[in-house]
């Protein structure tokens, strides 16, 4: 259920402010009555026009890309640096990204225009899991490890707990790589993780959303999501744990 300004403005009709004093005016209807209040909320089945004429509703599309690093998880930037929606200049949709993957990170990112479909993703007590693998400083020590998986003290607070697995290690350059697994969504959580043990990220990718992987898929690839793992995902974010 969305508020009846807010699909008025996600059809492209009028922005959400002109929309509530579309409402205020008299000139929206929702299944052939005039509706003033703003609180009122429709499903996908209502039926709204502004004077008259029906608000064509966008249809929700939902999309995965393997983004490349130096890309911003943003439908704009100021700078004019490339942005994830770059990547879907055919998609008349405004599709905006399922939250973010920094600039330099690359990996499995969602985007959607389905506002409450990306709320539940985001929702941090839903508690999706994320794979990264990351390329470290240094090679982390047993101890260290154990320090990422029973939750580091960064300064927005201790992390929940994490899986970590020491994939390979390069004792010449003094590298390692390492897969941690975490269901939180803090700002840079992985790079101030491993910062917090004193081996600084080099390179991080995100492998692994939910079920979801990046097989098939190279850098700048998108593809969409079947309605089947659509399903799955909402499944996924509203189970009971
Ligand atoms: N953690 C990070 O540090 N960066 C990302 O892009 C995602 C998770």
């Amino acid at each position: 259920m969305e508020r009846v300004q807010k699909v008025i403005a996600h059809a492209g009709v009028a922005s959400r402010r002109k929309a509530e004093e579309l409402m205020a005016e008299g000139r929206v209807k929702v299944n052939g009555k005039t509706v003033k209040e703003l609180g009122v909320k429709v499903s996908p089945s209502d039926r709204i026009e502004v004077d008259g004429i029906p608000v064509e509703r966008e249809e929700p599309v939902y999309f995965l890309l393997y983004k490349p690093r130096g890309v911003i998880s943003a439908v704009s930037d100021d700078k004019g640096r490339k942005v994830v929606t770059d990547f879907f200049e055919g998609i008349k949709q405004r599709i905006y990204p399922v939250g973010r993957l920094d600039y330099d990170t690359s990996g499995i990112l969602i985007l959607t225009n389905d506002g409450e479909f990306a709320n539940l993703l985001m929702h941090p007590s839903n508690e999706i899991e994320k794979v990264y693998v990351a390329k470290v400083k240094g090679i982390p020590s047993k101890e260290s490890m154990k320090t990422l998986q029973r939750g580091v003290v960064l300064e927005d607070g201790k992390t929940a707990p994490a899986k970590t697995k020491l994939l390979s290690m390069d004792k010449k350059k003094q590298t390692a790589i390492v897969e941690i697994s975490i269901h939180e969504g803090r700002n840079r959580q992985v790079r101030r993780m491993f910062e917090a043990i004193g081996h600084p990220v080099l390179k991080l990718k995100r492998e692994r959303y939910g079920f979801l992987t990046l097989q098939g898929l190279s850098a700048g690839d998108a593809r969409e999501l079947t309605a089947h793992e659509v399903k799955q995902l909402r499944a996924l974010a509203m189970r009971k744990k």
